[in-house]
Formats: structure tokens, sequence, C-alpha cells
């Protein structure tokens, strides 16, 4: 039975996880289709966004699998990390923008998802934690690594000690959340989003999306000399043609995408 579904309208691609009954909790099969998609839509230049979410009204993802886990032994824990991580990866690192439409729980490996995302989008009533350490493990999907560069390592410390879960308004505060808006509008608020994002020129919004990505790695100095030559790339551009040509002729740019 498929877990993941994947739905494309135009230029936005929506990856909806679909196990309403677990609270969309993450099984090995849950991570493998998450990964197919993205992997599939990687390869699709007509897609531009990205919105991941959860199916139904409570939860965007409950965490890993814990029926899965509890049997688990060492190995397969790795694995799981691995499945969990490389979909993070591929929600930071492609050519695509993410945005993650967080409709409800987005606890454990489900947050480490969002975090994973360009932009995290809540519905009021969602609720992000990562309980973890409760269970007797860490976040291990990325959670130790990525919070922490979101929200600062002193909260990021917190949240995962104390497993408390915040609700929308208070991840708007620390800055988890960019928007909080009411459930009912979640979609059309993110689809709205994608649009106005896909229709800026595409490649350069990914070579604004690696550029950015490549700050948190390196330090100050690499990074602006990295970002001088992918400005210098940008110029040789069908785009940055078009865009400049358009403004000045106050018309609509025609952009092509390179
Ligand atoms: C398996 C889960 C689940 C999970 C919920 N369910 N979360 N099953 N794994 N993570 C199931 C419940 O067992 C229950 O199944 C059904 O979903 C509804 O959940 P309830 O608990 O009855 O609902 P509610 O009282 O509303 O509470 C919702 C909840 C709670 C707050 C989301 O379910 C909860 O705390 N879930 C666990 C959250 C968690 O600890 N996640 C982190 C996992 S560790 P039945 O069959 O009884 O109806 C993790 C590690 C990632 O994510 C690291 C690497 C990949």
């Amino acid at each position: 039975m498929e877990l993941v579904k994947l739905q494309i309208e135009e230029e936005i691609a929506i990856v909806t996880i679909d196990r309403v009954k677990s609270m969309n909790a993450l099984n090995n099969q849950v991570y493998e289709e998450i990964i197919a998609h993205l992997e599939a839509i990687r390869a699709n230049d007509a897609v531009k966004v990205v919105i991941l979410t959860g199916a139904g009204e409570k939860a965007f993802a409950a965490g890993a699998d814990i029926v899965q886990m509890v049997g688990q032994n060492a190995m397969e824990g790795r694995h799981l990390a691995w499945l969990c991580h490389r979909a993070a990866e591929l929600l930071e690192t492609m050519r695509q923008v993410t945005i993650a439409a967080v409709n409800g729980y987005a606890l454990g490996g489900g947050c480490e998802l969002t975090l994973a995302c360009d932009i995290r989008v809540a519905a009021e009533n969602a609720r992000f934690a990562l309980p973890e350490v409760g269970l007797g493990i860490i976040p291990g999907g990325g959670g130790t690594q990525r919070l922490s560069r979101i929200i600062g390592i002193g909260r990021a410390k917190e949240l995962i000690f104390t497993c408390d879960q915040i609700d929308a308004q208070e991840a708007y505060r620390m800055g988890l959340a960019n928007h909080v808006v009411p459930q009912a509008e979640l979609m059309d608020y993110c689809r709205a989003m994608g649009k106005k994002i896909a229709s800026k020129a595409s490649y350069a919004v990914s070579v604004a999306k690696a550029s950015i990505n490549n700050s948190e790695n390196v330090d100050l100095p690499s990074g602006c000399a990295r970002e001088q030559d992918l400005l210098g790339l940008l110029f040789a551009t069908h785009d940055k043609g078009e865009g400049m040509k358009a403004f000045l002729e106050r018309r609509k740019p025609e952009f092509t995408d390179f």
C-alpha cells in the first residue's frame, strides 16, 4: 500500500505522508517512499517547489514508528537513521525550494523532516517537539544538528533535553515557523508562496539556495568568495539578460530557467 502520495500541480509538487491511523508515523516504507518521490522530483525540471505535508488534520508526522523501533537492533536503528538523513539531505540540497506545511504534530522524525525544509509554515494547531530522549534515544535524523542552526544552541538544547512540545505561535517566536496560518488555509497559503517563488528565475533561486546552504558550512570569507563566483556565473544566463531587460522595458520577464 502506498503510504506517501505525490501530486504534481504544474510547477508545484505536493508530497503527502498518508498514514493517518498512526498519526503519519514514519516507518521504513514511509521514508523509502518519501526518498523515491523526492528523487523523481529532483529529476523533473518542470517542478520548482515541493510542499511536504501530512494527511488528515492532526499530524504532519508524529515521529518514527515506535511499533517498528521497539524490536529493532543497532544496525536496524542505524539504517532507520540513514533513511531519515537521506530524506532530509534531499529536501535540503535539491534544486527545488522545499516548504513544510505543518498541519498538526511534527514530532521526532517528523520535526526533523521539517527542519530540513527551506521554509516551515505552521497551521494554528501545529505542535513541534523532539521527544526522543524520553524514549531512550536521541533525535538521530538530524535533530541534534539542524535545530540549533535554526533557533540557536541554547533553545535547541532545552527543547531536546526536556522533550517539551511547543505550539505554532511559540515556534513562530523562535524562528522555527516562518508563518502561522489557520489550518483550513494552510495548503493554499503554501501554494501561493510556491507560485510566487516559481515565478522568479528558478536557476537563480536554486543558486541562492545552494549559496545560503553553503554559508552554514564554511567561514564568512569562503562563503563570500563562493557567492561572488556564483553571481558571475549567473551573468552568463539567459534569465539574467531577460530579467534586467524586462525591468527596463517595464514588462514581465519570460524566464527560461537558464
Ligand atoms: C507509532 C504512533 C506514533 C508513533 C502515534 N501513534 N504516534 N504509532 N509511532 N510515533 C499511534 C498511536 O499509538 C495510536 O495508535 C494512534 O497513533 C493515535 O495516537 P494517540 O496517542 O492515541 O493520539 P493522541 O492521544 O491524540 O496523541 C497524539 C500524540 C501521541 C501526541 C502524537 O500519539 C504521541 O506522543 N506519539 C508519539 C510521539 C513520539 O514520541 N515521537 C517520536 C518518536 S522517536 P492506536 O493503534 O493505539 O490507535 C523518533 C526518532 C527519530 O521520531 C529518529 C531517527 C529517524
